[in-house]
């Protein structure tokens, strides 16, 4: 087998890529408004509520309905995750990582298709989306892979007459909740690795993505993967999202989403039920509040291009998004207004066009919260650019810079969730640290300096799950930067990595005695 490598990107500079996407959006425009059902066991449930996923940069367009569970679905998908898991846990690692490896082959088939869909679910530009799928396909690649390695266990010490041996095994029933962020990439990856590992699963996808979520699931079917092994159950996180993580029966959750609901998760999981025999295991990935620190000695234009990259990108909606830029003062001035300028230039549009940089923000509920921030803003700081909005057709926010905040303003200590990062000052780099770390999060961070002894420091004391150095702070690569934060940023199970897998077995230590 090839080991591992990143699936990259498309090259959309090139024609023929461009016409391919084109193609991809076309196939996904002929099922607009089309319904999926609930699948568990294998089998489709039809229900009479249903969501509606619309398309957030033309509020009028249906993506597609889902059927939503009820607890009595949530109940039966649990009998049934419970059942298969008696034979899947004794699949040899080997059959289940091969049913990941030809999903990702089909899923390369149907990359622009996956990309466009989240275009139209997600508002994603052409690159977001194509970065996303990519991301899917390097999940279900890297886990596969780690899998084999962990099944042939770890080496222990043996005497003479002993034989010691420690291997991993698969632990039951998850509760996998994603985002809807990125919607193709976290809720492959995070049922993915539960299911690599022999475990089963309820998967319940976000409201504002379940289409690409339901075509993720018919590729798993279509590579193999036995009924009852993911079970499709979107719903609402308040009918069926504390239920099912009360269950006495549920073994584990994995959550990627806020710190509002992953506290609660958290905590409800805590609680031994009547009849648990288990502590259940709660990876709970949250929120962030990133920042990007400038050196007094720095490429000032690139530190200017990382800000704003990593602040718009996918309209800031990402938990690695840069929302704090923590300057020196002598360069402060002019990495703002480098900053102002680039984010100028910004195409916010339509993300169907291929020319968009920045499309709409989420949904309704998001495009209000995020107005409420920046009417903050504008007490808290100086509006130096953007600050618009517009939601006629769709939620349109224009990429947004505040400057000279007080540390301890509200927009630079609460998550946004949008197209909105804010400037303040620093006298030296003691101060810039400081104020870097000066936040409930610890998810990423970046610092653009040439003092090498700066780094360093930056090294130890910018208390982040994922650091970068003289780039962005989005963008982490599966196999290359495992992800995950520090402090109410989560759990730190660092999904992409080496131990990732890890959450999803438990150890069991073997001896003969000779
Ligand atoms: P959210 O917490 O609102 O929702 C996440 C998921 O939880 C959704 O599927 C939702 O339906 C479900 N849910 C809601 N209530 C529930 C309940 N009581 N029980 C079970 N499930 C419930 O988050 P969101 O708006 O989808 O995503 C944005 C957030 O995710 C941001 O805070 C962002 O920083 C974070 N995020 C973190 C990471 C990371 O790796 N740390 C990655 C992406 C997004
Ligand atoms: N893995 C995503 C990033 O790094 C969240 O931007």
């Amino acid at each position: 087998m090839i080991p591992y490598h990143h699936d990259e990107w498309t090259d959309f500079s090139n024609e023929e890529n461009r016409k391919a996407f084109e193609e991809g959006k076309r196939k996904v425009e002929k099922n607009f408004g089309k319904h999926y059902d609930l699948i568990i066991n294998g089998e489709r449930i039809h229900t009479d509520q249903t969501i509606t996923s619309i398309n957030p940069s033309d509020k009028k367009q249906v993506i597609g309905t889902v059927s939503m569970a009820t607890r009595d679905h949530a109940d039966k998908a649990m009998k049934t995750a419970l059942d298969t898991f008696e034979t899947w846990w004794k699949w040899p690692a080997k059959l289940r990582a091969e049913i990941l490896f030809k999903a990702a082959a089909i899923t390369r088939r149907r990359r622009h298709e996956f990309s466009a869909t989240m275009v139209y679910e997600a508002g994603k530009s052409w690159l977001e989306a194509d970065a996303d799928t990519s991301e899917a396909i390097d999940f279900m690649e890297y886990y596969g892979r780690q899998m084999l390695e962990l099944d042939e266990g770890k080496p222990v010490l043996s005497p003479i007459d002993e034989n010691n041996e420690y291997f991993y095994q698969p632990i039951g029933v998850g509760f996998v909740v994603p985002p809807w962020n990125f919607p193709f990439a976290i809720m492959c990856g995070t049922t993915v690795s539960a299911v690599v590992t022999g475990n089963t699963v309820l998967l319940k996808p976000a409201s504002n993505t379940p289409v690409v979520a339901a075509k993720f699931v018919e590729v798993m079917e279509e590579a193999g993967l036995p009924p009852g092994v993911i079970n499709f159950i979107p719903g609402s996180g308040s009918e069926i999202g504390d239920y099912i993580v009360d269950h006495p029966k549920l073994r584990f959750v994995s959550f990627t989403g806020s710190r509002e609901v992953g506290t609660r998760i958290y905590e409800r999981a805590a609680k031994v039920q009547k009849g648990q025999v288990w502590l259940k295991k709660v990876v709970a990935e949250m929120g962030g509040k990133d920042t990007i620190i400038v050196d007094k000695d720095a490429d000032l234009d690139l530190a200017a291009e990382s800000i704003v990259k990593s602040a718009f990108g996918y309209s800031g909606q990402k938990c690695s998004a840069c929302s704090r830029a923590i300057v020196h003062q002598d360069v402060y001035d002019e990495v703002l207004q480098k900053s102002v300028q680039l984010t100028k230039e910004l195409i916010v549009d339509n993300p169907s066009d291929h020319r968009t940089f920045m499309g709409p923000v989420i949904d309704e509920g998001q495009f209000n919260k995020i107005k409420e921030y920046i009417e903050i803003g504008k007490k808290e700081g100086k509006l130096v650019v953007g600050g618009e909005d517009d939601d006629s057709k769709g939620f349109f926010i224009q990429p947004t810079i505040f400057s000279d905040l007080d540390p301890e303003a509200k927009i630079m200590q609460e998550e946004i969730f949008g197209p909105v990062v804010a400037f303040a000052k620093a006298k030296d780099f003691d101060e810039l640290l400081e104020i870097a770390n000066n936040t409930d999060y610890g998810l990423t961070g970046a610092i653009i300096s040439k003092n090498r002894q700066h780094l360093d420091r930056a090294r130890q004391d910018f208390h982040v799950g994922n650091l970068y150095f003289n780039r962005g702070c989005t963008g982490s690569i599966v196999g290359r930067q495992p992800f995950g934060g520090f402090k109410m940023s989560g759990t730190d199970a660092k999904a992409g990595g080496p131990d990732y897998l890890l959450n999803f077995m438990e150890p069991k230590t073997v001896t003969e005695s000779f």
